[in-house]
């Protein structure tokens, strides 16, 4: 079974991470907080513990993982070739929450890059990753400790409810600040792309490197179904359309403000008179509009203002954890514009509305008197 084990996020006990450690020198995983989300951490040097990784996990093993490191020096123990662009991003953002896509080295084993020649590497900063991976004296494998395709977890708890029985530790180092998983850039494209949007905003990385290309959407076939994870996994690996879903149908509103409040109470009354429950992803400013729905029994989550999306990240995940914990049988969503983190925020909640995006537009409110 699962050990849950208490560590000072700020100052981790030298004896939590040494014991920690010692089981990641035996080839074993565990669970361990970063500044993004939790993480499902083996020695990325070692086969075997990458096996174990994607086992607990579920995850195919098409997907590849990304390699942690402690101090910049590592990169060139994992990378075969460091391009002058990622110093310069390394110098600006790491330790942080940045992941680059290099040419792998030798020394690590291919089922960590899932079978490609190129290596996903990231230098955490929080504390408790960065006195793990020092102490293991390793390079880190670590996807993030969820199911496969379950919410990336932000909380010891919530790793546990999906990892229960499949790892040996949980460090519990409380929420992680930033909520959203790093930013994958691609430097071994011909232009500098995301991949992945995350933690480190496109705003934050063009000051350093002004031609990134932002991420391209992601594809989805005629019917609103995904494509094929092997089509998916060729191109951009892991992107799959549905990817942080929780286990309610979440649907997503986009349009401007008005007309997605509007549309998301319309929505909700239909629902709630069904006698159905339905849990609401808001913001602050959306509150006032959405009383006649929290009284017939709709439970509202308002994480933070439109004008926060720093806070929206943080919270983001543990929110839809949450609702889905409460058993509400749809999640309505409102969108997040894609400002700094906001960014990430609408990747994650359009890959976890699937196909179920809403369209509003604002000639709908205005014929309904708004
Ligand atoms: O914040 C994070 O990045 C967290 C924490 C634990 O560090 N980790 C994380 O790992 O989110 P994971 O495995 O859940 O997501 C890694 C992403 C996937 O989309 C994967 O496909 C992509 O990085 N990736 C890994 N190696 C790659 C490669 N060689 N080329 C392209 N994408 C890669
Ligand atoms: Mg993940």
């Amino acid at each position: 079974s699962t050990e849950v084990v208490p560590v000072d996020a700020r100052q981790p006990e030298a004896a939590v991470i040494e014991r920690a450690a010692a089981l990641l020198r035996a080839g074993e995983l565990v669970v361990f907080p970063t500044e993004t989300v939790y993480g499902l951490g083996g020695d990325a040097l070692r086969e075997e513990a990458a096996r174990r990784i994607f086992a607990a996990k579920g995850r195919p093993l098409t997907d590849p993982l990304i390699v942690h490191i402690a101090q910049v020096e590592e990169l060139e123990r994992v990378a075969a070739a460091v391009p002058e662009r990622a110093w310069r991003l390394a110098e600006a953002f790491w330790p942080g929450p940045l992941t680059l896509i290099l040419p792998r080295s030798e020394h690590v084993p291919r089922l960590v890059t899932a079978g490609l020649e190129t290596v996903a590497v990231r230098m955490p900063s929080h504390p408790v990753a960065q006195a793990l991976i020092r102490a293991a004296a390793t390079p880190i494998a670590a996807p993030s400790a969820n199911r496969f395709k379950h919410v990336s977890p932000t909380t010891a708890q919530h790793a546990l409810a999906d990892l229960n029985g499949r790892v040996p530790l949980i460090l519990d180092g409380g929420p992680t600040p930033v909520g959203v998983e790093s930013t994958v850039i691609d430097l071994c494209a011909a232009v500098p792309r995301i991949l992945r949007p995350g933690g480190t905003s496109l705003e934050a990385l063009r000051e350093v490197l002004p031609e990134i290309e932002p991420p391209l959407p992601p594809r989805a076939t005629a019917s609103g179904q995904p494509e094929s994870e092997e089509g998916q996994a060729q191109r951009a690996p892991g992107q799959l359309l549905v990817h942080y879903s929780p286990t309610v149908p979440l649907c997503l509103f986009e349009g401007e403000d008005q007309a997605q409040r509007t549309a998301i109470v319309a929505e909700a009354l239909r629902h709630l008179k069904r006698g159905e429950r339905v849990g609401i992803l808001a913001a602050s400013e959306d509150v006032e509009a959405l009383r006649p729905c929290e009284e017939r029994g709709a439970l509202v989550r308002a994480p933070a203002s439109l004008e926060e999306p720093e806070k929206v990240a943080a919270a983001l995940f543990a929110t839809l954890r949450e609702l889905e914990a409460a058993a509400v049988d749809v999640i309505l969503c409102r969108s997040f514009r894609p400002v700094g983190l906001g960014l990430a925020v609408q990747d994650r909640l359009r890959r976890a509305a699937g196909g179920r995006v809403i369209r509003v537009d604002p000639s709908a409110a205005a014929a309904e008197g708004v």
